[in-house]
């Protein structure tokens, strides 16, 4: 595995590159098998896998969030080469915001709703490095996991919108026994916040209603953002102390 920190010296790499078929899987770090799950699937379809590691900082409405997000870059590159990736990409800010976060991309509707009504900014930030990623590595296929289901939905919409020549790919979220969404956050679950939050997906799914689910995610001592069903999907974000967690089932 290549690894680049410099996304100009990457970019000449890439100006080289003659592969058919590029796979793309962008992550914030702090790896699972929610991730190895993506390059797994883009190792099954294309010739070359290039994996990014960002914190992106744009994406966080909460600098406190921000710090305390995990990060392992040793840990997750070992992974990564393991799991048969190609190249990784790990810049700093500076590499990927060359304009000092001038230019933004601002989708004015869906992105305003669930996640975006509780985190202002946060998918101008996600759907920006997406862009500025997408742009530097112009794979022809780029995984995301379902378990982020509207930034998912912005996704392909943005590329759709800026005819974007790559195929955006949907990967089913994995799951912990429990039934809990695998995600870098739950390390910040404490034994007992823990064992509360496979309550998250069961009551998802096993509820009548949207609002029969919030009632007990509540009663299981949650602090619920929303829970809304939209179209086929039900959605939620709730909080169990500062852990966010966000999850979806099909309905
Ligand atoms: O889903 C994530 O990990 C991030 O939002 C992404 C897509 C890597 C952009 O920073």
């Amino acid at each position: 595995m290549k690894t680049f920190t410099s996304m100009s010296q990457w970019q000449i790499y890439r100006d080289k590159l003659q592969q058919d078929s590029i796979g793309f899987v962008p992550t914030m770090g702090a790896l699972h098998q929610g991730h190895l799950a993506l390059v797994e699937a883009s190792r099954k379809t294309n010739m070359f896998t290039v994996v990014s590691v960002f914190v992106n900082p744009k994406q966080f409405d909460d600098g406190q969030d921000f710090k305390a997000y995990p990060s392992n870059h040793q840990a997750d590159l070992e992974q990564l080469e393991k799991a048969g990736v190609d190249v990784a990409l790990v810049p700093d800010a500076a590499q990927i915001y060359v304009d000092d976060y001038r230019f933004k991309v601002t989708e004015m509707e869906f992105s305003q709703r669930l996640c975006g009504a509780h985190r202002p900014g946060h998918f101008d930030g996600v759907l920006t490095v997406v862009m500025r990623l997408l742009n530097l590595v112009r794979p022809d296929n780029a995984y995301f996991g379902e378990k982020d289901y509207q930034q998912l939905q912005l996704i392909r919409d943005m590329t759709t919108a800026f005819f974007m020549p790559v195929n955006i790919v949907a990967c089913a979220t994995v799951r912990e026994a429990d039934g809990l969404a695998m995600s870098s956050r739950n390390q910040h679950l404490d034994t007992r916040r823990r064992r509360q939050a496979a309550a998250l997906y069961a009551a998802l799914k096993n509820s009548c209603t949207a609002n029969d689910a919030k009632q007990t995610l509540i009663g299981k001592g949650f602090e619920v953002d929303y829970v809304e069903d939209i179209a086929d999907r039900r959605l939620a974000a709730a909080r169990l102390g500062n852990t966010r967690l966000i999850d979806n089932v099909q309905i």
